[in-house]
């Protein structure tokens, strides 16, 4: 049963899948828009901390939980918990997982649907000598067109069923191994033009000067969110990752490179727009249209700017893709692993139910606009529920589980970290640290701290 899974070729390949599922829209699109409307440098502070307090810890737990337990997240956690002699209904914290990797992927791939529909329109030269209100009349275009929208996100949901019906393995190890560099470097690209084109020195201050009166309990819960979000916590992803990692991989070292790369994503994504924000007068907190909207003026702007643009929309689109593989995996491997149907059915059923949600969000933008819960949107309901409450309680549950459920010999040499020191410090870290800064966060946020 475990031979049949397959495991990852090798460290190295473990490496760049996670990293491919860390790394995407979140960093890109989400971690920009989300600095803006939370008033900049006091909210990237809160959201390191996160990162290393919190996120860092429990990126090393997931894969762990999914090392040892070889199953999808809801049969690792059932196993691990029998194992433990403890209570069969901690699977919960495996199956919620994989329902909000499932839910986040249904709005993930209409996203990812607006970065392929500026594909064809940044090498046609649409956007040449565009102003950034002339850039935002584009975008709204986009989004009141629902014909437009339900193509593109239909094109990255096939995508991503037929990686996924193939194995995740064969297919996402090739893509790989040239995207991530790849879009390393263009980043780097698009932050030297902004350090020369923009209000560099404004955008520093903006990101790295924090100024506490623009933090509420609010912006505290959706930096924890966004954590959680980036490094792909809280959903069962990487726990199903860390189920086809070979034996004998130092967990803690490769979840520090993971969290690496992909914090340094996000930091050159702010760099890259928020230089052009301030440079053409746009508003920082516009929302989730930030990049569309800010990164088409560089593009109809800078020599080779239809190139360039072109190139930076096809790896922003296999970025996400490789994100939106990781999301899908966890209920993928249930469906196969836990009712015995084949890949190709569990493709083809989730893959519909993800179609009809995805059209929830596409609606969104234009028809459904105006029927709202709490003043926000189908989209913006869903965004706020799975990434601010359930990745962050799916997290709480999981460190609950392993610091308190577990056995810590179990787990001591599950994670295989050398040094007792650390293993120490970690230990300690998800047995105190993490469960409660996270209910520190929710408490706040309810008024009752
Ligand atoms: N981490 C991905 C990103 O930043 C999104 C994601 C979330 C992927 C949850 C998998 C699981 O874009
Ligand atoms: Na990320």
């Amino acid at each position: 049963d475990n031979a049949s899974r397959g495991l990852w070729s090798s460290r190295w390949v473990f490496f760049l899948a996670a990293t491919g599922s860390a790394v995407g829209l979140g960093n890109i699109w989400k971690f920009p828009y989300v600095t803006g409307q939370n008033g900049g440098g006091a909210f990237v502070l809160v959201y390191l901390a996160c990162i290393l307090l919190i996120g860092i810890p429990l990126l090393m737990t997931e894969v762990m939980i999914g090392r040892r337990g070889r199953a999808n997240p809801d049969g690792a956690v059932a196993r691990l918990a029998r194992e433990a002699g403890a209570s069969s209904r901690w699977r919960v914290v495996g199956w919620l997982g994989g329902l909000t990797g499932f839910l986040i992927l249904s709005f993930y791939l209409v996203v990812a649907g607006w970065a392929l529909a500026y594909v064809p329109a940044t090498f046609s030269g649409g956007f040449a000598g565009v102003s950034g209100e002339a850039s935002g009349e584009l975008f709204g275009a986009l989004l009141a067109d629902p014909l437009r929208l339900v193509v593109c996100a239909t094109l990255v949901l096939a995508a991503t069923m037929l990686i996924v019906g193939f194995g995740v393995r064969g297919g996402l190890e090739r893509s790989l191994r040239f995207l991530m560099p790849g879009l390393f470097v263009l980043m780097l690209v698009l932050v030297v033009y902004a350090a020369i084109e923009g209000e560099f020195a404004q955008a520093l201050q903006f990101l790295f000067v924090p100024d506490f009166s623009a933090l509420t309990a609010q912006s505290v819960l959706i930096a924890l969110g966004h954590a959680f979000f980036t490094l792909s916590l809280g959903c069962g992803a990487m726990m199903v990752y860390g189920s086809y990692l070979p034996e004998g991989t130092s967990i803690a070292k490769t979840s520090i490179l993971v969290a690496l790369a992909d914090t340094a994503v996000a930091l050159l994504a702010g760099l890259a727009i928020f230089p052009l924000v301030f440079g053409n007068g746009l508003e920082p907190g516009a929302g989730p249209g930030l990049i569309f909207v800010t990164l088409p003026i560089a593009f109809g702007q800078m020599p080779l700017g239809q190139v360039v643009g072109g190139l930076f929309f096809i790896m922003l689109v296999i970025a996400a893709l490789t994100s939106a593989i990781s999301l899908s995996e966890p209920s993928i491997a249930w469906l196969t692993e836990r009712f015995r149907i084949s890949r190709t059915k569990a493709v083809l059923g989730s893959g519909l139910v993800l179609w009809l949600l995805s059209l929830g969000s596409v609606f969104s933008f234009n028809h459904w606009a105006d029927y709202q819960l709490f003043g926000k949107t189908f989209f913006d309901t869903l965004d706020y529920l799975t990434t601010n409450w359930l990745m962050p309680l799916g997290g709480l549950g999981t460190v609950l589980f392993t610091g308190w459920v577990l056995q810590k010999q179990v787990v001591a040499e599950a994670i295989g970290i050398r040094s007792a020191g650390v293993f120490r410090a970690w230990w300690n870290l998800l047995r105190y640290g993490t469960p409660v800064a996270i209910v520190l966060v929710f408490l706040n946020l309810l008024g009752l701290i």
